[in-house]
């Protein structure tokens, strides 16, 4: 059966990455969470003293790009996929509340972004991919043969985090979360770089009511037309 490119761009929250990995699993294709990678960058600035009052210091970050490598490795029981930070797992670090706030201003400085674009489009070169992010069908692989646009509303997204990072052990307060996710949703629609859009040849799935095993169902239909 060919192979193809999927990428699968949405809000943060919206259980594209659930749905992407699962995805992937299914019909044994490869996944990357693009999210993560902007996740490594931003934890490598906050740790080496590049973030201050909320600001990132574009400068010396641009200029450390070279040093800064991520990756990605199976590990734990179920395969679930962990991020590399110059070959250190740091999947539970980068999913915190200080890198999620610290995020977005790092993800639209553009060199940022052609250093982490360029790896994308490395791990897609055999295709068998599955990717999810925000410019995933339009910059990254503009020419995936499926694109999905996850869709659902704060509050429902806001729900969804609150219930992952209290199971993770993390203290964390539904309006903070929501203010949080409201703040990214709208810089990463108004960014100059690749903002967060929806590709004019992506279907749109809106999960707010639907469950994991229905998109699930949704997803595969859709990839099953694809590889026809
Ligand atoms: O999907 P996520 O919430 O883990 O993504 C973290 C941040 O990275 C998000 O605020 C926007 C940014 N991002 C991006 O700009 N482009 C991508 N392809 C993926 C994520």
């Amino acid at each position: 059966m060919k192979k193809i490119i999927i990428a699968i761009d949405g809000y943060s929250s919206s259980g594209k990455s659930t749905m992407a990995r699962d995805l992937a699993r299914r019909i044994g294709y490869v996944y990357v969470d693009s999210g993560a990678m902007y996740r490594a960058v931003t934890l490598y600035a906050l740790r080496n003293g590049m973030t201050s009052a909320g600001n990132v210091d574009k400068e010396v970050l641009v200029r450390a790009l070279p040093d800064i490598s991520v990756s990605f490795m199976a590990a734990g029981e179920d395969g679930v996929q962990h991020t590399l930070l110059n070959g250190e797992d740091v999947e539970k670090e980068i999913r915190s509340m200080e890198v999620s706030g610290m995020v977005s201003p790092v993800a639209v400085i553009p060199e940022v972004r052609h250093h982490l674009v360029a790896l994308q489009r490395k791990f897609g070169e055999e295709r068998g991919i599955v990717m999810d992010g925000r410019d995933i069908g339009t910059t990254v692989f503009p020419d995936a043969e499926m694109k999905v646009f996850v869709d659902a509303t704060p509050e429902v997204r806001a729900e969804r985090r609150v219930k992952e990072l209290l199971e993770k052990g993390e203290e964390v307060d539904y309006d903070s979360v929501l203010k949080n996710i409201r703040e990214r949703d709208y810089i990463d629609t108004h960014r100059e770089e690749s903002p967060l859009t929806k590709a004019s040849d992506a279907v749109v799935l809106d999960n707010d009511n639907m469950t994991i095993p229905q998109q699930m169902d949704w997803l595969l239909d859709l990839y099953r037309e694809r590889v026809k």
